[in-house]
Protein backbone atom coordinates (compact mmCIF):
# COMPACT_ATOMS: atom_id res chain seq x y z
CA UNK A 1 0.00 0.00 0.00
CA UNK A 2 1.10 3.49 -0.46
CA UNK A 3 2.61 5.76 2.34
CA UNK A 4 0.53 8.13 3.38
CA UNK A 5 1.35 11.37 3.47
CA UNK A 6 2.43 13.04 6.84
CA UNK A 7 0.93 16.19 6.88
CA UNK A 8 1.51 18.33 10.38
CA UNK A 9 -1.59 20.87 11.56
CA UNK A 10 -0.45 23.40 14.55
CA UNK A 11 -3.41 25.27 16.26
CA UNK A 12 -5.61 21.63 15.75
CA UNK A 13 -8.16 23.03 18.26
CA UNK A 14 -8.57 26.37 16.89
CA UNK A 15 -11.62 26.96 14.93
CA UNK A 16 -9.74 26.77 11.25
CA UNK A 17 -8.48 23.66 12.85
CA UNK A 18 -11.89 22.51 12.87
CA UNK A 19 -13.28 23.20 9.80
CA UNK A 20 -9.60 22.05 8.08
CA UNK A 21 -8.88 18.57 9.44
CA UNK A 22 -11.92 17.18 8.23
CA UNK A 23 -11.32 18.24 4.51
CA UNK A 24 -7.67 17.31 5.01
CA UNK A 25 -8.61 14.00 6.23
CA UNK A 26 -11.06 13.07 2.97
CA UNK A 27 -8.68 13.71 0.93
CA UNK A 28 -9.16 17.54 -0.72
CA UNK A 29 -5.43 18.43 0.60
CA UNK A 30 -3.70 16.48 -2.07
CA UNK A 31 -6.11 14.31 -3.99
CA UNK A 32 -8.77 11.73 -3.67
CA UNK A 33 -6.72 8.79 -3.64
CA UNK A 34 -3.89 9.93 -1.31
CA UNK A 35 -3.71 8.26 2.45
CA UNK A 36 -3.14 10.85 4.98
CA UNK A 37 -1.39 10.58 8.19
CA UNK A 38 -2.31 13.10 10.73
CA UNK A 39 -0.07 14.89 13.69
CA UNK A 40 -1.64 17.92 15.58
CA UNK A 41 0.42 20.05 17.27
CA UNK A 42 -1.42 21.99 20.02
CA UNK A 43 -0.39 24.15 23.31
CA UNK A 44 -0.70 21.80 26.44
CA UNK A 45 -3.99 23.32 27.60
CA UNK A 46 -6.00 22.49 24.07
CA UNK A 47 -4.28 19.57 23.70
CA UNK A 48 -7.41 17.60 25.36
CA UNK A 49 -10.06 19.72 22.73
CA UNK A 50 -7.88 18.52 19.95
CA UNK A 51 -8.17 14.85 21.40
CA UNK A 52 -11.88 15.62 20.99
CA UNK A 53 -11.62 16.79 17.40
CA UNK A 54 -9.40 13.25 16.70
CA UNK A 55 -11.99 11.26 18.12
CA UNK A 56 -14.92 12.87 15.73
CA UNK A 57 -12.27 12.45 13.15
CA UNK A 58 -12.04 8.78 14.18
CA UNK A 59 -15.92 8.88 13.09
CA UNK A 60 -15.85 10.00 10.23
CA UNK A 61 -14.38 6.58 9.30
CA UNK A 62 -12.66 8.10 6.30
CA UNK A 63 -10.87 5.65 4.01
CA UNK A 64 -8.34 7.72 3.16
CA UNK A 65 -7.05 8.83 7.07
CA UNK A 66 -4.46 6.68 8.11
CA UNK A 67 -3.69 7.55 12.03
CA UNK A 68 -3.95 10.81 14.24
CA UNK A 69 -0.67 11.50 16.57
CA UNK A 70 -1.63 14.36 19.09
CA UNK A 71 1.00 15.80 20.66
CA UNK A 72 2.30 19.69 22.16
CA UNK A 73 6.53 18.80 21.30
CA UNK A 74 7.47 20.57 17.96
CA UNK A 75 9.94 17.90 17.62
CA UNK A 76 7.10 15.21 17.40
CA UNK A 77 4.87 17.14 15.76
CA UNK A 78 6.99 17.76 12.90
CA UNK A 79 8.77 14.34 12.55
CA UNK A 80 8.47 13.42 8.81
CA UNK A 81 6.28 15.84 8.11
CA UNK A 82 6.10 15.99 3.73
CA UNK A 83 3.05 19.10 4.79
CA UNK A 84 3.12 21.16 7.50
CA UNK A 85 0.28 24.07 8.00
CA UNK A 86 0.98 25.97 10.39
CA UNK A 87 -2.11 27.52 11.63
CA UNK A 88 -1.88 28.22 15.40
CA UNK A 89 -0.61 31.70 16.34
CA UNK A 90 -1.21 34.57 19.29
CA UNK A 91 -4.11 36.82 18.19
CA UNK A 92 -3.28 40.22 18.83
CA UNK A 93 -5.21 41.26 22.65
CA UNK A 94 -6.49 44.31 23.34
CA UNK A 95 -3.45 47.36 24.89
CA UNK A 96 -0.87 44.78 22.46
CA UNK A 97 1.30 46.61 20.48
CA UNK A 98 2.45 45.59 17.11
CA UNK A 99 6.26 44.65 18.96
CA UNK A 100 4.50 42.46 21.70
CA UNK A 101 3.12 40.56 18.79
CA UNK A 102 5.62 40.02 16.51
CA UNK A 103 7.84 38.94 19.63
CA UNK A 104 5.31 36.80 21.23
CA UNK A 105 4.41 34.88 18.03
CA UNK A 106 8.37 35.00 17.16
CA UNK A 107 8.42 32.97 20.19
CA UNK A 108 6.12 30.47 18.19
CA UNK A 109 7.21 30.39 14.81
CA UNK A 110 11.40 29.78 15.34
CA UNK A 111 11.01 27.05 17.54
CA UNK A 112 8.83 25.60 14.72
CA UNK A 113 11.17 26.30 12.56
CA UNK A 114 14.30 24.78 14.03
CA UNK A 115 11.70 21.80 14.21
CA UNK A 116 11.13 21.54 10.42
CA UNK A 117 14.70 22.01 9.96
CA UNK A 118 15.89 19.37 12.18
CA UNK A 119 12.91 16.73 11.99
CA UNK A 120 10.56 17.40 9.05
CA UNK A 121 10.92 14.98 5.68
CA UNK A 122 13.06 16.51 2.91
CA UNK A 123 10.26 16.95 0.90
CA UNK A 124 8.84 19.47 3.42
CA UNK A 125 6.06 21.69 2.35
CA UNK A 126 4.93 24.63 4.59
CA UNK A 127 1.80 27.24 4.63
CA UNK A 128 1.99 29.93 7.36
CA UNK A 129 -1.95 30.42 7.65
CA UNK A 130 -1.26 32.33 11.47
CA UNK A 131 -1.15 35.79 11.69
CA UNK A 132 1.23 37.95 10.96
CA UNK A 133 1.37 35.69 8.40
CA UNK A 134 4.13 36.85 5.97
CA UNK A 135 6.44 37.81 8.67
CA UNK A 136 5.56 34.39 10.69
CA UNK A 137 6.59 32.51 7.47
CA UNK A 138 9.81 34.89 7.32
CA UNK A 139 10.90 33.71 11.07
CA UNK A 140 10.27 29.97 10.42
CA UNK A 141 12.22 30.08 7.20
CA UNK A 142 15.00 31.56 8.82
CA UNK A 143 15.16 28.96 11.47
CA UNK A 144 15.43 26.57 8.99
CA UNK A 145 18.64 26.79 6.94
CA UNK A 146 18.99 23.34 5.83
CA UNK A 147 15.38 23.43 3.64
CA UNK A 148 15.52 25.09 0.41
CA UNK A 149 13.54 28.69 1.24
CA UNK A 150 11.02 27.65 -1.73
CA UNK A 151 9.28 25.39 0.91
CA UNK A 152 8.28 27.95 3.19
CA UNK A 153 5.39 29.61 2.25
CA UNK A 154 2.18 32.35 3.61
CA UNK A 155 -1.37 32.28 2.48
CA UNK A 156 -2.94 35.43 0.52
CA UNK A 157 -5.02 32.17 -1.49
CA UNK A 158 -8.33 33.68 0.96
CA UNK A 159 -7.77 37.40 -0.29
CA UNK A 160 -6.96 35.76 -3.64
CA UNK A 161 -10.42 33.79 -3.25
CA UNK A 162 -12.39 36.93 -2.14
CA UNK A 163 -10.90 39.27 -4.90
CA UNK A 164 -12.33 36.35 -7.51
CA UNK A 165 -15.57 36.53 -5.78
CA UNK A 166 -16.27 40.30 -5.38
CA UNK A 167 -15.17 40.94 -9.03
CA UNK A 168 -17.47 38.16 -10.03
CA UNK A 169 -20.99 39.14 -8.26
CA UNK A 170 -20.14 42.94 -9.78
CA UNK A 171 -19.40 41.63 -13.48
CA UNK A 172 -22.76 38.93 -12.75
CA UNK A 173 -20.61 35.70 -14.30
CA UNK A 174 -19.37 32.86 -12.49
CA UNK A 175 -15.94 32.89 -10.51
CA UNK A 176 -14.67 30.35 -13.39
CA UNK A 177 -14.76 33.09 -15.98
CA UNK A 178 -11.78 35.03 -14.12
CA UNK A 179 -8.43 34.37 -14.85
CA UNK A 180 -4.93 35.92 -13.35
CA UNK A 181 -6.71 37.27 -10.02
CA UNK A 182 -3.04 38.62 -8.62
CA UNK A 183 -2.96 39.86 -4.50
CA UNK A 184 0.50 41.30 -4.55
CA UNK A 185 2.51 41.83 -1.21
CA UNK A 186 1.56 41.32 2.49
CA UNK A 187 -1.74 39.57 4.18
CA UNK A 188 -3.07 42.63 5.73
CA UNK A 189 -4.86 46.02 5.04
CA UNK A 190 -1.92 46.70 2.42
CA UNK A 191 -2.60 44.31 0.38
CA UNK A 192 -2.98 45.01 -3.40
CA UNK A 193 -5.59 43.07 -5.21
CA UNK A 194 -4.73 43.89 -9.06
CA UNK A 195 -7.19 44.03 -11.79
CA UNK A 196 -5.01 44.93 -14.27
CA UNK A 197 -3.75 41.92 -15.36
CA UNK A 198 -6.97 39.38 -14.32
CA UNK A 199 -9.06 38.56 -17.54
CA UNK A 200 -13.05 37.95 -17.69
CA UNK A 201 -13.65 36.08 -21.08
CA UNK A 202 -9.98 37.25 -22.44
CA UNK A 203 -10.86 41.32 -21.54
CA UNK A 204 -8.53 42.96 -18.77
CA UNK A 205 -10.76 43.47 -15.83
CA UNK A 206 -9.89 46.69 -14.96
CA UNK A 207 -11.33 47.83 -18.54
CA UNK A 208 -14.85 46.06 -17.64
CA UNK A 209 -15.45 48.18 -14.69
CA UNK A 210 -15.14 51.84 -13.74
CA UNK A 211 -12.43 53.45 -11.55
CA UNK A 212 -14.00 54.51 -8.53
CA UNK A 213 -15.50 51.12 -8.12
CA UNK A 214 -11.92 49.95 -8.39
CA UNK A 215 -10.53 52.59 -6.22
CA UNK A 216 -13.37 53.00 -3.60
CA UNK A 217 -15.03 49.51 -3.39
CA UNK A 218 -13.46 47.01 -4.56
CA UNK A 219 -9.86 47.01 -3.12
CA UNK A 220 -10.83 48.10 0.34
CA UNK A 221 -13.20 45.92 0.50
CA UNK A 222 -11.06 42.36 -0.33
CA UNK A 223 -8.27 44.37 1.84
CA UNK A 224 -10.96 44.34 4.76
CA UNK A 225 -13.00 41.41 3.93
CA UNK A 226 -11.72 40.09 7.40
CA UNK A 227 -12.44 42.87 9.55
CA UNK A 228 -15.91 42.74 8.01
CA UNK A 229 -16.28 38.54 8.78
CA UNK A 230 -15.16 39.80 12.53
CA UNK A 231 -18.68 41.94 12.51
CA UNK A 232 -21.51 40.00 11.27
CA UNK A 233 -19.99 36.27 12.10
CA UNK A 234 -19.09 37.30 15.79
CA UNK A 235 -15.89 35.53 14.93
CA UNK A 236 -12.83 35.70 12.41
CA UNK A 237 -13.06 34.00 9.08
CA UNK A 238 -12.62 30.43 9.82
CA UNK A 239 -14.06 27.80 7.01
CA UNK A 240 -13.25 29.86 4.10
CA UNK A 241 -9.73 30.50 5.80
CA UNK A 242 -9.35 26.64 5.71
CA UNK A 243 -11.03 26.59 2.39
CA UNK A 244 -7.95 28.39 0.74
CA UNK A 245 -5.31 26.81 2.76
CA UNK A 246 -6.96 23.92 0.92
CA UNK A 247 -6.37 25.59 -2.04
CA UNK A 248 -3.42 26.76 -1.42
CA UNK A 249 -1.57 23.63 -0.87
CA UNK A 250 -3.95 21.26 -3.09
CA UNK A 251 -2.25 23.55 -6.62
CA UNK A 252 1.03 23.35 -5.48
CA UNK A 253 1.04 19.69 -5.45
CA UNK A 254 -1.00 19.06 -8.53
CA UNK A 255 -0.11 22.45 -10.43
CA UNK A 256 -1.59 25.25 -11.49
CA UNK A 257 -4.36 25.20 -14.51
CA UNK A 258 -2.83 26.52 -18.02
CA UNK A 259 -3.52 29.99 -19.01
CA UNK A 260 -4.20 30.90 -15.32
CA UNK A 261 -2.49 31.54 -12.42
CA UNK A 262 -3.11 32.44 -8.58
CA UNK A 263 -1.65 33.94 -5.56
CA UNK A 264 0.33 33.17 -2.93
CA UNK A 265 2.99 34.68 -0.80
CA UNK A 266 6.57 32.94 -1.06
CA UNK A 267 10.44 33.89 -0.54
CA UNK A 268 10.64 36.69 -3.20
CA UNK A 269 13.83 36.58 -5.35
CA UNK A 270 14.33 39.98 -6.29
CA UNK A 271 10.92 40.16 -9.19
CA UNK A 272 8.97 43.17 -9.76
CA UNK A 273 11.34 45.15 -7.07
CA UNK A 274 10.71 43.32 -4.02
CA UNK A 275 13.53 42.95 -1.63
CA UNK A 276 15.13 39.76 -1.82
CA UNK A 277 14.07 37.46 0.94
CA UNK A 278 10.94 39.10 1.83
CA UNK A 279 7.92 36.78 2.06
CA UNK A 280 5.40 38.53 -0.34
CA UNK A 281 2.75 37.93 -2.32
CA UNK A 282 2.72 37.16 -5.99
CA UNK A 283 1.58 35.99 -8.97
CA UNK A 284 2.43 32.21 -9.08
CA UNK A 285 1.65 29.27 -11.17
CA UNK A 286 3.11 25.60 -9.80
CA UNK A 287 4.76 22.87 -11.85
CA UNK A 288 6.18 19.76 -10.41
CA UNK A 289 5.50 21.25 -6.91
CA UNK A 290 7.48 24.12 -7.39
CA UNK A 291 5.94 28.13 -7.05
CA UNK A 292 7.21 30.29 -10.28
CA UNK A 293 6.65 34.14 -10.33
CA UNK A 294 5.03 34.98 -13.29
CA UNK A 295 7.31 36.99 -14.90
CA UNK A 296 7.26 39.84 -17.25
CA UNK A 297 3.96 41.66 -15.83
CA UNK A 298 3.67 45.20 -16.66
CA UNK A 299 3.56 47.57 -13.74
CA UNK A 300 1.76 50.85 -14.01
CA UNK A 301 1.84 53.64 -11.88
CA UNK A 302 -1.14 52.94 -10.12
CA UNK A 303 -0.36 49.65 -8.96
CA UNK A 304 3.33 50.33 -8.71
CA UNK A 305 2.24 52.45 -5.61
CA UNK A 306 0.41 50.00 -3.92
CA UNK A 307 2.83 47.22 -4.30
CA UNK A 308 5.32 49.61 -2.69
CA UNK A 309 3.24 50.44 -0.04
CA UNK A 310 2.10 46.80 0.81
CA UNK A 311 5.99 45.88 0.34
CA UNK A 312 6.90 48.63 2.66
CA UNK A 313 4.94 46.93 5.23
CA UNK A 314 7.00 43.91 4.79
CA UNK A 315 10.27 45.69 4.80
CA UNK A 316 9.59 46.90 8.21
CA UNK A 317 8.03 44.14 9.68
CA UNK A 318 11.13 42.54 8.76
CA UNK A 319 13.31 45.10 10.29
CA UNK A 320 11.42 44.93 13.84
CA UNK A 321 11.51 41.36 13.91
CA UNK A 322 15.31 41.53 13.45
CA UNK A 323 15.71 44.11 15.97
CA UNK A 324 14.18 41.90 17.95
CA UNK A 325 16.75 39.12 17.22
CA UNK A 326 14.15 36.82 15.46
CA UNK A 327 15.83 36.64 12.51
P1 LIG B 1 -8.02 30.16 17.14
O1 LIG B 1 -7.62 31.07 18.23
O2 LIG B 1 -9.39 29.61 17.07
O3 LIG B 1 -7.03 28.90 17.14
C1 LIG B 1 -5.65 29.02 17.27
C2 LIG B 1 -5.15 27.77 17.93
O4 LIG B 1 -3.73 27.80 17.93
C3 LIG B 1 -5.59 27.62 19.40
O5 LIG B 1 -6.22 26.36 19.58
C4 LIG B 1 -4.28 27.73 20.16
O6 LIG B 1 -4.27 26.91 21.33
C5 LIG B 1 -3.29 27.24 19.12
N1 LIG B 1 -1.90 27.63 19.38
C6 LIG B 1 -1.42 28.77 19.93
N2 LIG B 1 -0.10 28.71 20.06
C7 LIG B 1 0.29 27.52 19.56
C8 LIG B 1 1.54 26.88 19.44
N3 LIG B 1 2.66 27.46 19.86
N4 LIG B 1 1.58 25.64 18.88
C9 LIG B 1 0.45 25.04 18.49
N5 LIG B 1 -0.77 25.59 18.59
C10 LIG B 1 -0.85 26.82 19.13
O7 LIG B 1 -7.65 30.91 15.80
P2 LIG B 1 -8.12 30.58 14.30
O8 LIG B 1 -9.37 31.32 14.03
O9 LIG B 1 -8.07 29.12 14.08
O10 LIG B 1 -6.98 31.33 13.47
C11 LIG B 1 -5.64 30.88 13.51
C12 LIG B 1 -4.73 31.92 12.89
O11 LIG B 1 -5.01 32.07 11.51
C13 LIG B 1 -4.85 33.31 13.50
O12 LIG B 1 -3.54 33.84 13.65
C14 LIG B 1 -5.59 34.08 12.43
O13 LIG B 1 -5.30 35.46 12.50
C15 LIG B 1 -5.03 33.46 11.19
N6 LIG B 1 -5.81 33.65 9.97
C16 LIG B 1 -5.11 33.85 8.80
C17 LIG B 1 -5.76 34.00 7.61
C18 LIG B 1 -5.00 34.22 6.34
O14 LIG B 1 -5.65 34.49 5.33
N7 LIG B 1 -3.70 34.11 6.28
C19 LIG B 1 -7.24 33.99 7.55
C20 LIG B 1 -7.88 33.76 8.81
C21 LIG B 1 -7.17 33.60 9.98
Amino acid sequence: PETPVKVTVTGAAGQIGYALLFRIASGQLLGSDIPVELRLLEIPQAVKAAEGTAMELDDCAFPLLRGIEITDDPNVAFDGANVALLVGALPRKAGMERKDLLEANGGIFGPQGKAINDHAADDVRVLVVGNPANTNALIARSHAPDVPASRFTAMTRLDHNRALSQLAKKLDVPVTDIKKMTIWGNHSSTQYPDLFHAEVGGKIAAELVDETWLRETFIPTVAQRGAAIIQARGASSAASAANAAIDHVYDWYNGTAAGDWTSAAIVSDGSYGVPEGLVSSFPVTSRGGDWEIVQGLEIDAFSRERIDASVQELIEEREAVRALGLI
